[in-house]
């Protein structure tokens, strides 16, 4: 919902080996995206591993506002009966997002070929964030949108009452642009084509051939050619949630930078759309292993082990990989702080568009705790102070944004001075369980000014 109430400051003080297991929440995208297609399905799906933080919960709320029966069975357990595709109800009120992008643009797209006027706001951030990359797209099919200058929330989309498949090239490389139109193309006639020329997380797609969907995917000159045919009946689904690899980057990125750690991240999702942050980690010499690769769900996934890595190198990111790690560059700056020489990290416009201007978020942060950082448009390089060099001691402003909050709390873990965040409670819109997560492997993370 929107705001966060009065601000959360936390900090975070160098400890000593952070060792035991890491049981990090669900994915944030995947719980998003059962909670939709549920909703979107006839009949009841059960979800278990549903992250229970605030951007979830809130689309759990919408889909509610929507007609679903949401219902929490507790640790974890949710079912929906889902209503069918084209069988969203017009909510009675503004459906609130809060903090969530992902949220806000996935509903968008799922009500936008129905013959309903629904109008979304968020907090702060999400109203500051660009919606005319969905907005657009929409408009072919025949959704209307009235918004704020420039494409804000909040915002009205009146569906589209007899919609049309729509072929739609993604301008940027975003799997929420990707994913609304998908999900608007669930209730076209005919098949809707989405073709983006770099290749974003894949969650949706395979979510949808899961649901019975019929959903092709084709690596084409023109980049992955994505083919949905319209108006299917989706079968309810059992989903088990795999944990988020996102939320996992924080515990693995900790133990590579405090002296000693050992620390054991069990049943992470290692989609290779998501998993770049680990490909690049072990590049600059982490000492970081998968154990008991499987399948589940239809996502790989794997136990992950992360032990201090001494001498961390600074490398130059493959930007080809950037949307496969695209929410792991703020915790990756703060590993590329304690590396030697330089990390490179190009093709990262989209950073400016997140929940804050993540690039300006933690370079001002980095400088302020003795870390030279240079930054352009589309780029940023850490330089790098090596183990045991980063003098830390400043408080940083965390914009809202939780992957900004937790980032400077991992710093603070290795710094030779604490490190502040002026609040914290943004952390419970992705990982609620941050703070006694971190402190049960040893972290000194505590609260106040
Ligand atoms: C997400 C896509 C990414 C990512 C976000 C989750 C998704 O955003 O940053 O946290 O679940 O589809 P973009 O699509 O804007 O790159």
């Amino acid at each position: 919902m929107s705001g966060h109430g009065n601000p959360i400051p936390m900090s975070s003080a160098k400890c000593g080996p952070l060792t035991g297991t890491a049981n990090v929440p669900g994915d944030k995208s995947i719980s998003h995206r059962a909670l939709i297609l549920g909703a979107m399905a006839v009949g009841e799906t059960r979800i278990t591993g549903l992250l229970e933080g605030e951007d979830v919960l809130d689309t759990a709320r919408a889909m509610r506002a929507f007609g679903a029966e949401v219902t929490d069975h507790g640790g974890g357990a949710w079912s929906v009966h889902g209503v069918g595709v084209g069988g969203f109800a017009e909510p009675e009120n503004v459906i609130d997002c809060g903090n969530s992008g992902t949220g806000v643009r996935l509903i968008m797209g799922a009500m936008a070929t129905s013959p309903i006027t629904v109008t979304f706001t968020g907090d702060a951030s999400l109203n500051m964030r660009p919606m005319a990359r969905v907005t657009d797209p929409l408009a072919l099919f025949g959704a209307q949108t009235v918004g704020r200058v420039g494409g804000r929330l909040p915002m009205t989309i009146v569906g589209a009452r007899d919609p049309v498949p729509v072929r739609y090239t993604v301008p940027v490389p975003s799997a929420q642009v990707k994913s609304a139109v998908l999900l608007a193309g669930l209730n076209a006639p005919g098949q809707t084509v989405v073709i983006e020329r770099e290749a974003t997380r894949d969650h949706s797609e395979r979510m949808l051939a899961g649901f019975g969907a019929v959903v092709t995917s084709e690596d084409t000159d023109e980049g992955r050619v994505i083919t949905l045919t319209g108006q299917p009946e989706l079968t309810p689904q059992t989903i088990t949630v795999p944990r988020d690899p996102s939320s996992a980057a924080f515990a693995v990125c900790a133990a590579l930078i405090v002296p000693g750690s050992d620390v054991l991240v069990p049943n992470i999702g290692l989609n290779p759309t998501r998993a770049g942050l680990f490909t690049t980690l072990r590049e600059m010499g982490a000492d970081l292993s998968y154990e008991n690769e499987r399948l589940e769900g239809g996502e790989p996934v794997a136990d992950l082990r992360a032990r201090f890595s001494q001498d961390l190198k600074g490398i130059e990111v493959d930007p080809a990989r950037a949307a496969s790690m695209i929410d792991e560059y703020p915790i990756l700056s703060v590993v590329a702080a304690f590396a030697t020489g330089a990390t490179i990290m190009r093709g990262v416009a989209e950073l400016r568009v997140k929940e804050s201007d993540r690039i300006d978020a933690m370079a001002t942060g980095l400088r302020a705790n003795g870390v030279e950082v240079e930054e352009g448009e589309d780029w940023w390089i850490v330089h790098g102070r090596g183990h045991g060099a980063v003098p830390g001691g400043a408080t940083c402003a965390s914009h809202l944004d939780h992957r900004i909050a937790m980032s400077f709390l991992i710093l603070g873990m290795a710094a030779n001075a604490d490190v502040g965040v002026d609040d914290g409670g943004p952390i419970a819109t992705s990982f609620p369980i941050f703070e006694p997560l971190m402190a049960g492997l040893g972290a000194n993370i505590s609260r106040g000014a």
